[in-house]
């Protein structure tokens, strides 16, 4: 671009006609100025060319960011990419609600069923149907009233009123029996709860049924053991037994011996007094009748009450009367605390006649806390081993017994209740002594009375 110019600048010159030396200074001052140029135009070059090298440079720079930044960019989306592949996994792996739902009713124990609450008809059953009560359970939606027909006739009625209100109100809680196809019977209970539309209209109904047998078969013989208890309560024992049948038939014999001894003497009158002693003879049969009558009754409450000598937990024997006695417990407000020594060495005894001691010790102790207010009633069992066997104690947080007392509370019919007989504690001891332990009494402190008996070791047989 600067060519032109040097150009038009000696064109310039020589149209003007300035002379030589003036020319040679020109032309001088023109090299000096093409030098000039020239040194301009290098230095353009010389500056471009640097230029151009700082952009390459940027651009190398450039470049560098950009891998580093693509790389950096690869390893987060990668990162994210597992992380997403990781969630749906995760996903994948959780089933939808209608899948839980059929692994839970799959795989419980109890009957999960639902019933349509106008037509009572059943619309789904769990497979455990099958295991409690012994039918497919195709077979019952096919026939979805069918249910009615396996429950025990006892029951039915009961169950089907109930059914109907709970139609109503979306509430149900049943126990009832079903008769399977091979003619056992199982106990269910069955509770249920309400399905509502929009409107809130009850329109199905959902629940889950219990097979209860086991639990129904347990408090079957609790029962059967609480009526062979009191039975065995109202056994008189060993000494009181003999000073009951002593008291009882000593009045009619003493009686039988007077009047044959004056049936004697009006016989051997002059003449026989024949009327009197009739009358004397038909009073001697009565009273020959009511002793025997006495002796009956005796033989009837002992009736199965030999003593059964076997090796036995006090433990168990402590908890099993605490069941019996639970709702007196709890209706008295008494807090129960047992302590019971789990090495406590097993006993020789009677289950039944050891449950009568424990229960006599502890109705004693209801009775004397029934009065007492302001502080906690309380009673507390404990067993422990001892060196005559195992030692139990009962003690409780009541009235206490004073000194006069103590002397007498072990006497057969010495009793300061109203309704006592007084031969609860007379009974203890005796069967504690006939099993070869010792009962005893003592005051608590710092209020009531505490009991305690010890039992042998009773042999391994
Ligand atoms: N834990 C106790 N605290 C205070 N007094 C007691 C206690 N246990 C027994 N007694 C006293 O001993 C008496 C005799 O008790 P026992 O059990 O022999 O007969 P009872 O309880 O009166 O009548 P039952 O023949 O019905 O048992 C009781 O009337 C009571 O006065
Ligand atoms: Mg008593």
């Amino acid at each position: 671009m600067h060519r032109p110019v040097v150009a038009s600048s000696g064109f310039v010159l020589f149209a003007t006609g300035v002379d030589l030396f003036h020319v040679t200074t020109i032309s001088q001052v023109v090299a000096v100025g093409i030098g000039a140029v020239s040194l301009l135009a290098l230095g353009l070059a010389l500056f471009m060319y640097l230029a151009s090298l700082r952009l390459a440079a940027r651009a190398k720079e450039l470049e560098r960011r950009v891998v580093a930044r693509t790389t950096e960019l690869t390893a987060v989306n990668e990162k994210l990419l597992k992380k997403i592949n990781e969630r749906q996994a995760a996903k994948d792996a959780i089933p939808d609600p209608e899948e839980k739902f059929h692994q839970l009713a799959d795989h419980i124990q109890e009957i999960f069923w639902m019933m349509d609450a106008a037509t009572k008809h059943v619309i789904y059953v769990n497979p455990a149907f099958e295991q409690i009560a012994g039918r497919t359970v195709a077979s019952l939606l096919d026939a979805p009233l069918s249910y009615r027909e396996n429950i025990h006739p006892d029951d039915r009625v009961r169950f089907l009123i109930n059914l109907d209100e709970a139609a109503k109100t979306g509430v149900f809680d049943e126990e009832f029996r079903i008769i399977r196809p091979d003619g056992s019977i199982r106990w269910l209970r069955s509770r249920g709860f309400p399905i509502r539309d929009q409107q809130k209209n009850l329109y199905r109904l959902a629940g889950i049924a219990q097979d209860i047998t086991d639990r129904k078969a347990a408090e079957q013989a609790l029962r059967e053991s609480q009526a062979e208890l009191a039975r065995a309560s109202r056994i008189v024992t060993m000494g009181e037994l003999a000073a009951s049948i002593s008291h009882e038939i000593r009045q009619p014999l003493t009686a039988i011996v007077a009047t044959g001894s004056a049936t004697l003497r009006w016989l051997t009158q002059q003449p026989p007094n024949v009327d009197e002693a009739r009358e004397a003879v038909t009073g001697m049969v009565r009273d020959a009748n009511h002793a025997s009558a006495v002796i009956e009754k005796i033989r009837e409450l002992l009736k199965g009450s030999s003593p059964q000598l076997r090796r036995l937990n006090v433990n168990e024997v402590v908890r099993e009367v605490l069941a019996v006695a639970a709702n007196d417990l709890v209706r008295e407000g008494i807090v129960v605390r047992t302590v019971l020594a789990p090495d406590v060495p097993s006993v020789l005894g009677d289950r039944v006649l050891l449950q009568q001691v424990m229960l006599n010790l502890i109705t004693n102790g209801i009775d004397a806390m029934s009065m007492v207010t302001g502080r906690l009633r309380e009673l507390l069992i404990h067993s422990t081993g001892h060196p005559d066997g195992a030692l139990i104690q009962v003690q409780d947080s009541g009235k206490g017994i004073d000194s006069e007392q103590m002397q007498r509370i072990f006497e057969p019919f010495f009793t300061t209740k109203a309704e006592g007989i007084g031969l609860g504690l007379s009974i203890s001891r005796s069967i504690i002594e006939a099993l070869g332990g010792r009962l005893w009494a003592a005051p608590a402190s710092p209020h009531g009375a505490i009991f305690q008996f010890t039992l042998p070791v009773g042999e391994a047989s």
